[in-house]
């Protein structure tokens, strides 16, 4: 728990400054809930100086260019799950920071069975003889039988193994405390067998935060063990060893990678991933925040804060998430 805050319980927030695309959405429903709040809005990228030093909270994805500290804000709320956007970037550790409490599992589980099967069903190269009046039969194997190997186990890796397990699919589980935290999985354990687990995986799913310690997890090293999965990472471009990503394919250490998040973003058109054959990119899309769950978060933290109790959704910047 933080100690040393800056803002005093309760709480309530006055000026609040929402830097995102749907600002507009997101202010009119704050302003819907509680018409004493004074909210203003930009995308994020147009946020000014002056908007950070007229604010008391702010809500957003990550920090804006133009904050070079956050002025006078007090608290924090990130409308995404990964926080790697403020924590990133030095938030002073005097303003509380909350996170979103809405569930991106769902969503992200039909992102990663969509690419499982784009892979297994080869709908890439059958796009490619289609569009060549190509007919090329091929053997298709099924997803029923195979073995996923989650890291990650929370919110998002037990929707995704429970989509997983309802298509025959044995999941495994890797996170921090080994236990098993969903019925879905058939084991869990510790994250540092993860070099040993590899080999016996046919799908490998990354769905863990940007930390000190998931950074550069899938090492050159750790690929180097994979017997042929396809790796799908919906968690953060930091996880993997991005540069080892061509030779691990080109070697057929990885069948296939199902890539939505990148070191950098967007991905530089100077990347080998764009271009190589067994590569799907997708730009960032697999969990997205929604306008109610932006909003509804936000409210039920402000509800806390203004009981005097810290919200349940308050990051833990040690575990930094
Ligand atoms: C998206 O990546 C998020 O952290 O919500």
């Amino acid at each position: 728990m933080p100690d040393a805050l800056t803002l005093s319980l309760p709480f309530t927030p006055r000026r609040i400054v929402v830097g995102a695309n749907a600002h507009a959405d997101i202010a009119a429903a704050i302003r819907a809930a509680r018409p004493e709040f004074e909210v203003r809005g930009a995308p994020f990228m147009e946020i000014t100086a002056a908007d950070i030093s007229w604010a008391d909270t702010y809500i957003g994805f990550k920090r804006p260019p133009a904050a070079h500290d956050m002025g006078a804000v007090q608290w924090v709320h990130s409308t995404g799950a990964g926080v790697d956007g403020w924590l990133g970037q030095g938030l002073d550790p005097r303003i509380l920071l909350t996170r979103s409490p809405e569930s991106f599992g769902p969503m992200i589980a039909e992102w990663a069975v969509a690419r499982v099967f784009a892979v297994q069903q080869q709908l890439a190269s059958l796009l490619d003889a289609q569009r060549e009046q190509r007919w090329a039969p091929r053997d298709i194997a099924r997803v029923a039988g195979t073995r996923a190997l989650l890291v990650g186990t929370g919110d998002i890796g037990s929707h995704i193994a429970t989509a997983f397990a309802a298509l025959g699919i044995a999941v495994t589980g890797v996170s921090r405390s080994g236990r098993a935290s969903h019925p879905a999985f058939d084991r869990v354990h510790s994250i540092d067998r993860l070099a040993d687990l590899v080999g016996h995986a046919d799908w490998i799913v990354l769905s863990v935060p940007d930390t000190p310690e998931s950074r550069g997890l899938v090492s050159r090293a750790v690929l180097e063990r994979c017997q042929g999965a396809v790796l799908l990472n919906a968690g953060r471009g930091s996880v993997v060893e991005e540069a080892a990503l061509p030779e691990a394919l080109d070697r057929g250490w990885l069948r296939a990678a199902a890539l939505d998040v990148f070191t950098t973003e967007p991905l530089p058109v100077s990347s080998p991933l764009w271009g190589h054959p067994k590569v799907l990119v997708s730009p960032h899309i697999s969990g997205l925040t929604t306008i109610a769950g932006a909003t509804e978060g936000f409210l039920e933290c402000a509800a806390s804060l203004e009981r005097g109790v810290l919200p349940k959704w308050v990051v833990d910047r040690a575990r930094g998430y």
